[in-house]
């Protein structure tokens, strides 16, 4: 069998009477022909019912979504909506969740080297805790204290529990040697804590852990609680943060838990060591990722007979560069015929000037793939729009949000004027 797996489509996809797939009732061709390609699509309600299992699992106001996953108006709204705070790690992320409509309160705010500027944005508007990673931050938040910024922030300490999770060492960040927080290990855990507690210019409220991100393994979150419980109950804090990391399938053969199972480790481990905190965790890719796709148009078939064959779209490393990146695997197939058999090994490539541009270095694709199909890529609802760029000057997808027969665009395709906005040119 090479038929795509559909279980790594969202949950309300469907063949229509056509042949063609559709999304939220939304046919892949419609969209398409109204927004053009690459287009992400998002299933809105798979998107809901991601944040709703986990307000389930966890409860109300102990889901912080991690917005660098993908972030626009729509989509911070709708985390918030459904019960969800929203974890922000600039002032742009900030920004944007507040022009939403999202109040600061329900927005933290991370980073491990946030700036004056940011701490001040995130202080004065009176976010709900600053996750404070370094002395050199607690110095910054004296200073502001000093210079009269208020409220006092209420604020959580980011420790490194020393704990490695198994995931790409990119994404790994609970290790001793990582730039993020205050190790366990060497007893800076401990002083920051000290300093806090002294501190006239933060209200120590509770303690931080994120092991690293698609995390598949539940034994690797189980560790974490266990380090941070030890850490965190002497302490006799009201929070206890466990960060996000959950893994989600990408391709065919991968299983990672739900996040109701995540829910069920993490909370059973902190109730049999005795955590009194509230709980809470900051989920980013299981709730976006498998809610959308990218769609492309097929341009250029390269054969080179007895090397490879390449299928060029119009999109690339611009709204993708996890593959190169992180040598992440992704999925494609074509929208037409969804469940046919996919015998063709090719490299799909994107329009880029480089070699690297590559999607899907063995992607397996039906036979009769031609030029001008729409072809699609399945997970691609975190950290491929929010990490996009503009190389080669290609505008960004647009993102639309389909529902119950109805497709929302919530982020427009860039224009070639776009390009030019932030462009300071003086003729002469
Ligand atoms: N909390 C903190 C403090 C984080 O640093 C992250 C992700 C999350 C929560 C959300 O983690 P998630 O549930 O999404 O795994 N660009 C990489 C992922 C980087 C994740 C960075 N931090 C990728 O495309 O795989």
């Amino acid at each position: 069998m090479t038929a795509l797996d559909r279980r790594l489509l969202s949950d309300n996809t469907a063949v229509g009477p056509d042949g063609m797939l559709a999304v939220g009732g939304c046919s892949i061709a419609d969209v398409a022909a109204e927004y053009g390609t690459p287009v992400f699509i998002y299933d809105e309600q798979h998107l809901r019912d991601r944040c709703r299992e986990a307000v389930a699992a966890f409860g109300q106001d102990r889901v912080i979504y991690a917005t660098k996953a993908f972030l626009c108006r729509a989509m911070a709204r709708l985390a918030y909506d459904e019960g969800m705070l929203l974890d922000v790690a600039s002032g742009g992320e900030l920004h944007v969740a507040m022009a939403a409509g999202v109040p600061a309160s329900a927005c933290t705010l991370h980073g491990n080297n946030k700036s004056t500027a940011e701490l001040r944005q995130a202080i004065a508007a009176g976010v709900k805790h600053v996750i404070v990673d370094s002395f050199d931050e607690c110095d910054r938040i004296d200073a502001l204290h000093a210079a009269g910024v208020g409220p006092v922030p209420d604020v959580v300490l980011r420790i490194t529990p020393g704990v490695s999770a198994h995931t790409h060492e990119f994404i790994s960040t609970g290790q001793n040697d990582s730039k993020f927080g205050f190790n366990l290990a060497n007893g800076d855990a401990d002083r920051a804590v000290d300093r806090a507690r002294r501190s006239a210019s933060m209200n120590l409220v509770g303690v931080h852990c994120h092991i690293g991100s698609n995390v598949f393994e539940a034994s690797s979150f189980a560790k974490a609680a266990e380090v941070m419980a030890d850490f965190a109950v002497p302490l006799d804090l009201p929070e206890l943060v466990l960060g996000g990391g959950l893994g989600v399938a990408y391709i065919e053969g991968e299983e990672a838990p739900t996040i109701t199972q995540w829910g069920n480790v993490l909370l059973d481990a902190c109730e049999s060591l005795g955590v009194r905190s509230r709980v809470s965790v900051e989920p980013g890719r299981s709730i976006a990722a498998a809610a959308a796709m990218t769609v492309y148009t097929v341009g250029t078939i390269k054969d080179i007979p007895g090397v490879r064959t390449y299928v060029s779209v119009d999109g690339g490393m611009s709204d993708n560069p996890r593959p190169v990146l992180y040598g992440s695997g992704y999925e494609s197939f074509l929208p037409r015929c969804v469940d046919d058999e996919r015998e063709l090994t090719a490299r799909l490539v994107g329009k880029h000037c480089e070699s690297g541009d590559v999607l899907a270095f063995a992607a397996r694709l039906p036979t009769d793939l031609a030029v001008g199909d729409l072809l699609a890529m399945p997970v691609t609802g975190a950290y491929g729009h929010s990490m996009g760029s503009n190389y080669n000057k290609i505008t960004r997808p647009p993102v639309v949000f389909c529902a119950d027969g109805d497709a929302r665009l919530v982020v427009r395709r860039e224009s070639f004027d776009d390009l030019l906005a932030t462009d300071v040119f003086v003729e002469g």
